[in-house]
């Protein structure tokens, strides 16, 4: 096995290396600036002009795409929403003209997608794989986004894409933004806390695209999220647990990050729960399926 990661420098693909590493399989790059973090082969593309060093393909066997604009990372101008959506469906799209010309004989392509797909609606269901996608715009997002991983299909490629909900890590990723202000003993709920908030700690994501990768039986969709239902207010809470520190402000009134954020503020403000059942049914084990055990290996390890 060879795997080619696109985006491997984040946080998932990181810690998806390493552990690529540690069971010696062999691991290469595909970003936009070669810097070997991992002392492993880093090739560059640059999909905007759809250029790629098509040595990166060499004795590849398998494919995982993490590439993408942070979705939280800026304001949703038109311009932005166009990055988020290109900068991993053209990726893709480039990913597979090439293999194709090229004829690279890949054994899976594994493609993140979001719980986005079932979109921010505040709603006391709980979304599993069947489920339809929403209309918004990060829903309409992983649509493109996981069609764009079919396409590997046509070039007989097992294909899996994870749709995965806030991945918790130390110092990284979207925990750093809702500790922030536990830490500094101001901490509070958003809006009415209730939104539904999926998550999934660094090592369950990392070890389930490993699984995945391993075992040919995975095949489609499945929900990348721990068993456990939390919402905002829980999360927070349970951060505050952990930390030892206090909470006794109100929550944060919904307006005020409307009007910070505009409507990037409905991934904090809304949410929906999604269901780990097929995930668990696949045979998959979370080391952090509970909450509170996931926030003390974070911030107590
Ligand atoms: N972390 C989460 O909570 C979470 C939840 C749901 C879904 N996901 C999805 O899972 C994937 C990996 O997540 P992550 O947290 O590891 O992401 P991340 O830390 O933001 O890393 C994504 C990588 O994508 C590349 N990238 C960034 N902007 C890009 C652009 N405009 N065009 C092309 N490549 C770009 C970068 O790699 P180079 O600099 O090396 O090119 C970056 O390291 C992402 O697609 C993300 O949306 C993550």
């Amino acid at each position: 096995m060879k795997v080619l990661i696109t985006g491997g420098s984040g946080l998932i693909g990181s810690s998806l290396t390493k552990q690529l590493l540690d069971e010696d399989i062999e691991v290469v790059h595909l970003t936009r600036s070669a810097h070997s973090k991992f002392g492993i082969k880093t090739y560059e593309w640059d999909w905007k002009q759809k250029k790629i060093d098509e040595n990166c393909f060499q004795g590849v066997t398998d494919i995982v795409h993490l590439a993408g604009a942070g979705i939280a990372d800026k304001p949703w101008t038109m311009r932005r929403k166009h990055e988020i959506i290109q900068s991993r469906v053209n990726t893709a799209k480039l990913l597979f003209d090439k293999v194709k010309e090229l004829q690279i004989p890949i054994k899976s392509y594994i493609s993140a997608s979001g719980i986005g797909y079932y979109g921010a609606v505040n709603s006391d269901k709980v979304f599993s794989e069947q489920d339809k996608s929403h209309d918004d715009f990060i829903a309409k997002s992983c649509v493109y986004w996981e069609n764009s991983a079919d396409l590997f299909q046509e070039v007989g490629a097992r294909v899996v894409k994870l749709r995965t909900g806030v991945v918790l890590a130390k110092n990284k990723g979207a925990l750093t933004k809702i500790d922030k202000t536990v830490k500094l003993g101001i901490g509070a709920p958003i809006g009415t806390g209730k939104q539904a908030v999926p998550w999934i700690h660094i090592h369950d994501i990392a070890n389930l695209y490993y699984q995945v990768l391993q075992n040919k039986e995975y095949k489609g969709v499945y929900n990348a999220v721990a068993p456990e239902f939390a919402d905002n207010e829980m999360l927070t809470k349970t951060i505050a647990k952990t930390l030892n520190k206090k909470m006794f402000l109100p929550n944060v009134p919904s307006f005020v990050l409307r009007t910070i954020y505009g409507e990037l503020s409905d991934i904090v403000l809304k949410g929906s729960s999604v269901s780990a059942e097929k995930l668990l049914k696949s045979g998959f084990e979370f080391k952090y399926p509970i909450l509170i055990d996931a926030l003390e290996n974070i911030y107590k390890k």
